[in-house]
């Protein structure tokens, strides 16, 4: 089946932003679309988000030559070629662009192109997505890591740990899981409210009031498990601290609080909180550059909990396999923006799963209604999927999405 054309737009993100989406034909006259994300608190590693930097538009963040690169180059590129053959497309991209991080054609244009011709791909051969990726293995629905409060980069609070989520354990369904979510996610705001603290939300829709630590915070999360009538057993609390934002010349500097660590007081501040709330899972825990310090955190921390590289690793298989030698977490969390292909996304997936680190496929904070990643979690049995707070459409486009699929799954 062969591209037939490939277009690209510029469209905007969940913050008002403008990024990439392309539309691909094939010859049957199928064609699909894809949107692609974009972060706030973007690692120094990631492929490259090429933005106009004109002025004049979106101050300096329209996305025309991305979407011209689309248009110009791409199309070219691949129309003709086999749409089934996802490795071979992303492959011509990659060597077309020939550069470290996608920053000739940008990352942009190239995973837009690259998801709207594998979903085109699925729809012509009439399977849905997760099984066009995945092949016939059995699938299961993935734990979501739900951003129930929102700090650092994404909030105007005074929190610099970024994320705040609960992950329902013990539930057997997907339905039951986001329900649980929902509910807690519900009676959280009820608290806030009840204490007079705000309940407006920040971009990935969990709460962003004010609270005088991050013990309060936690303390918050615990209490609207309980009071759902729900336990610390049944609903475990995960961690992004997103803390490469903080970090600076070996030293952490949270920038909203000020207060100052270097690795092995950040490690005993993340113990000391493991000791008193049921914290399974933090991200991002150090910083991106800060390989020494993540050797001695996995040491320390990786026995009890998942220690999850997300700026570290960049969806990046290369990264993940230093990570791997040199004792780095024990989990990583896949962004396909990151890389910038689906192949090579799909590729660090099961690199990861063969090294026995677990994998969290993940949106961005600024996100679209494109719901990808939910085909991505269940096609590659991912065991978690971090996609925000259950509101704001862009976050309920993965859950609906993955209430689809698990429906889908149970009849089979
Ligand atoms: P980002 O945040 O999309 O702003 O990078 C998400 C995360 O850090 O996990
Ligand atoms: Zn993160």
């Amino acid at each position: 089946m062969k591209i037939r054309d490939i277009k690209g737009y510029e469209f905007i993100d969940s913050r008002g932003n403008p990024t990439v989406a392309a539309k691909a034909v094939l010859d049957d006259n199928t064609s699909a679309l894809a949107i692609v994300p974009s972060g706030a608190s973007t690692g120094k590693f990631e492929a490259c988000e090429l933005r106009d930097n004109d002025a004049d538009r979106y101050f300096g963040k329209g996305t025309l030559r991305a979407v011209e690169n689309i248009n110009e180059v791409i199309s070219s590129l691949l129309i003709g070629d086999e749409a089934y053959d996802q490795a071979a497309i992303d492959d011509k991209m990659i060597r077309c662009d020939a550069t470290e991080n996608k920053s000739r054609l940008g990352a942009n244009a190239i995973l837009a192109v690259s998801l709207s011709v594998a979903r085109a791909a699925a729809k012509s051969l009439k399977l849905p997505l997760y099984r066009y990726l995945g092949g016939s293995v059995k699938m299961t629905a993935p734990v979501p890591m739900m951003n129930i409060l929102n700090g650092g980069a994404h909030a105007a609070n005074n929190i610099d740990i970024q994320e705040f989520m609960i992950m329902p354990v013990t539930c057997k369904s997907f339905k039951e899981r986001l329900r649980v979510c929902s509910e807690i996610y519900h009676t959280l705001g009820r608290l806030l409210k009840a204490e007079g603290l705000s309940c407006g939300v920040g971009d990935e829709g969990g709460f962003a009031p004010d609270l005088d630590n991050d013990s309060y915070a936690l303390e918050f999360l615990v209490k609207a498990i309980e009071k759902s009538g729900y336990n610390t057993e049944s609903v475990k609390i995960a961690l992004d601290a997103a803390s490469s934002e903080w970090y600076d010349n070996g030293a952490y500097k949270m920038p909203k609080r000020g207060t100052e660590f270097d690795y092995k007081g950040l490690t005993e501040y993340y113990e000391e909180l493991l000791s008193k709330y049921p914290i399974i899972s933090i991200e991002d825990g150090l910083g991106e550059t800060d390989f020494e310090g993540w050797k001695y955190m996995t040491e320390k921390l990786g026995k009890r909990i998942q220690l999850v590289g997300d700026d570290l690793f960049v969806t990046d298989e290369k990264r993940l396999e230093e990570g791997i030698k040199n004792g780095s977490g024990n989990a990583i969390l896949i962004k396909p923006n990151q890389i910038g292909t689906l192949s090579q996304t799909l590729s660090v997936i099961r690199f990861a799963q063969k090294h026995g680190y677990k994998t969290i496929v993940s949106h961005r904070s600024g996100d679209t209604e494109d719901s990808f990643i939910a085909d991505i979690a269940v096609g590659m049995n991912s065991e978690q999927i971090k996609t925000g707070a259950p509101q704001r459409s862009e976050r309920t486009a993965k859950y609906n999405r993955l209430l689809l699929i698990e429906s889908e799954l149970e009849a089979f």
